[in-house]
């Protein structure tokens, strides 16, 4: 049978009795954050791609930041960018279909190459990784020579191939610390950067990138969370700018974010990040009230359970990398993993020593 006969029309996804019973205790798990209203809409998808998944001996992997249909519904592995990549390097399906941006597919498929790596929709980029090219990052080499150049996975594979090693907001300051360095260049978030250089003695010179969600909150909006809701706890992710991460409580990795969560069960949270964080989350632990701002990101939206399906039944679309590229990208990488995860367990109070005199625009 070719493939294309094998592949079930939209229309015949229908909120029949067996996919409402077959997926009963799942909208029961989720009611609080997927009305029951809208399930009709979703489940007849979970249960096409369950179907689909085991066909193809596929996993799906999803992000935090992916909507609550996605992250519970049909995702086999959720996390942050570290644990994605983790999971990638490990697994032993023979197809993985990434549920975030496209700088994570294509991670994915640098640490398992001999895998099909599928992202269901290719804008899905992200604008850190777009701020940077490969050809930067040689010209950077020539203008700080031998200074080691770390870079934070959100970039493209040609950017890690030019670098020495990778990062994520869960080791940044373990990995630039590893080097046994005074200087690295740290690309391309400029306020991630900034945050480890307030954590450590490395100096530090930076790239103007800006992850365009993050770097729309402000420390008056802080301010106001706290104003209208007596006790609340502000955790932000370092890819904020730093007037809003002096105001937070609690800085790290989505990982992180969601594991203070779980130890110090606050009465009332909000999370300084994408906003379908705090609905997955929410999902885990009824009992802590969630404040909620609207920052969506645009890219990791683009993921839906219809083009997941979509992913699964027309295998597409195929992150491929050339060799060469890809066996250097995964040198940084593989130093990365080395390194672990390694992220702060107590409250940094890394704006009293914040050391501008250690930071440097790169121009
Ligand atoms: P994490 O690695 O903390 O999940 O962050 C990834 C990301 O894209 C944040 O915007
Ligand atoms: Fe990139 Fe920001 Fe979206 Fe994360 S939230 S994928 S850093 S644009």
């Amino acid at each position: 049978m070719s493939q294309q006969q094998t592949l079930p029309a939209a229309a015949t996804l229908e909120y029949t009795p067996e996919v409402a019973r077959a997926t009963a205790g799942l909208a029961a798990r989720v009611r609080a954050v997927i009305p029951p209203i809208e399930w009709p809409l979703h489940a007849p998808y979970v249960a096409a791609i369950g179907e689909w998944k085991r066909r193809r001996h596929a996993v799906v992997l999803a992000h935090n930041y992916q909507t609550p249909e996605i992250f519970h519904g049909v995702a086999d592995f959720c996390g942050d960018s570290l644990a994605l990549a983790q999971f990638g390097a490990g697994t032993d399906a023979e197809v993985i279909v990434l549920a975030g941006v496209h700088f994570m597919a294509e991670t994915a498929k640098i640490l398992s190459p001999e895998k099909t790596v599928l992202i269901p929709d290719l804008r899905a980029g992200c604008s850190l990784a777009a701020s940077i090219t490969g050809a930067d990052v040689r010209l950077l080499r020539q203008r700080y020579p031998g200074v080691p150049v770390v870079t934070y996975v959100n970039t493209s594979a040609e950017v890690k191939a030019e670098s020495d090693i990778c990062c994520t907001s869960a080791n940044a300051v373990a990995v630039v610390e590893s080097l046994g360095v005074p200087r690295v260049i740290f690309l391309p978030d400029e306020y991630l950067g900034r945050y480890v250089a307030g954590q450590t003695a490395v100096e530090v010179i930076l790239w103007r990138g800006h992850c365009e969600v993050h770097e729309r909150f402000t420390a008056a909006e802080v301010r106001e969370f706290r104003a209208g809701h007596p006790g609340i706890q502000v955790l932000a992710h370092p890819e904020c700018p730093p007037e809003v991460l002096a105001e937070a409580d609690f800085v790290g990795s989505t990982a992180a974010m969601i594991r203070h969560v779980g130890e110090s069960r606050p009465r009332r949270v909000v999370m300084v990040t994408e906003c379908s964080m705090s609905d997955n989350v929410a999902v885990e632990f009824p009992d802590v009230e969630f404040i909620r701002p609207c920052a969506l990101c645009p890219h990791m939206k683009r993921i839906t359970l219809p083009k997941i399906l979509h992913a699964l039944q027309a295998m597409e679309h195929r992150v491929e990398l050339d060799a060469e590229t890809s066996g250097r990208a995964r040198r940084a990488l593989e130093r990365m993993l080395a390194v672990g995860r390694r992220e702060p367990r107590e409250r940094r109070e890394w704006v009293e020593r914040e050391r501008p005199e250690r930071q440097e625009i790169a121009r």
